[in-house]
């Protein structure tokens, strides 16, 4: 049997960075789903596709392979074969995710790949859905988040490290903007699952955060 955590919570909390780091010391591997929403959001705005235009979705996504690799434990995004892991983090593909992210035909797409990873590794997976929905059965289930400024503010740095500019007041209001789609939405809305750990990482280091997660961890090396 395999040991899952599952990590979610708003945009900009800082799960990826926490997961991956839990993922390491753990030795387990770390999933990014919001990832695959990214890559299918990706091909969407290839095609011209508007993302409220449910049926075109539908009938585009049969045509677009989503598929992970692992190069140096870091977790790879194939889009139809192409490795598009440095095209999907700019504020233009995380809204367009978002947006598609709703819908059902969308999320049924990544359904199978996701549980099928938790199955078979021992994962720290994260998003938005992973503790309620994908993994109602994970070991440990934390919900994380931080104030709005804070996130706009990690995200914003995040981006200038990155190289690609960036209006901090556009990045709140992204952000604000997503978490309203995130929690709103009818199918899979980002929630604390009941069982879940709140964690409020607003005035906490990166290390606290993990060590903290990592004592509520009760998994031990076989
Ligand atoms: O975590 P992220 O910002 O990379 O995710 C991009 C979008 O994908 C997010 O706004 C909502 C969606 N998403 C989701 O609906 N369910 C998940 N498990 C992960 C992400």
């Amino acid at each position: 049997m395999t040991y899952n955590i599952a990590i979610d919570g708003p945009a900009g909390a800082g799960k990826s960075t926490i997961a991956r780091r839990v993922a390491k010391e753990l030795s387990f591997i770390y999933v990014d789903t919001g990832a695959m929403y990214r890559t299918i959001a990706l091909s969407l705005l290839r095609c011209g596709i508007d993302a409220k235009d449910e049926a075109r979705v539908s009938e585009a996504l049969p045509g677009i392979q989503v598929s992970i690799a692992y190069r140096d434990g870091e977790q790879q995004m194939l889009l139809n074969g192409e490795n598009v892991s440095g095209l999907i983090r700019t504020e233009e593909v995380g809204n367009m995710a978002s947006k598609a992210a709703a819908l059902p035909c969308v999320r049924e797409k990544l359904l199978d790949l996701q549980k099928e990873l938790a199955r078979t590794h021992d994962v720290v997976m994260d998003g938005r859905d992973i503790g309620t929905n994908i993994l109602p059965d994970a070991q440990l289930k934390i919900y994380l988040t931080a104030s709005a400024d804070t996130r706009a503010e990690r995200r914003f740095r995040e981006l200038e490290a990155k190289g690609i500019s960036c209006s901090l007041e556009e990045i709140r209001e992204d952000i604000i903007m997503r978490d309203e789609q995130d929690m709103h939405r009818e199918i899979a809305p980002l929630m604390q699952a009941e069982d879940a750990v709140f964690l409020d990482s607003s005035d906490m280091s990166v290390d606290e955060v993990t060590e903290k997660i990592k004592s509520l961890c009760r998994w031990e090396k076989k």
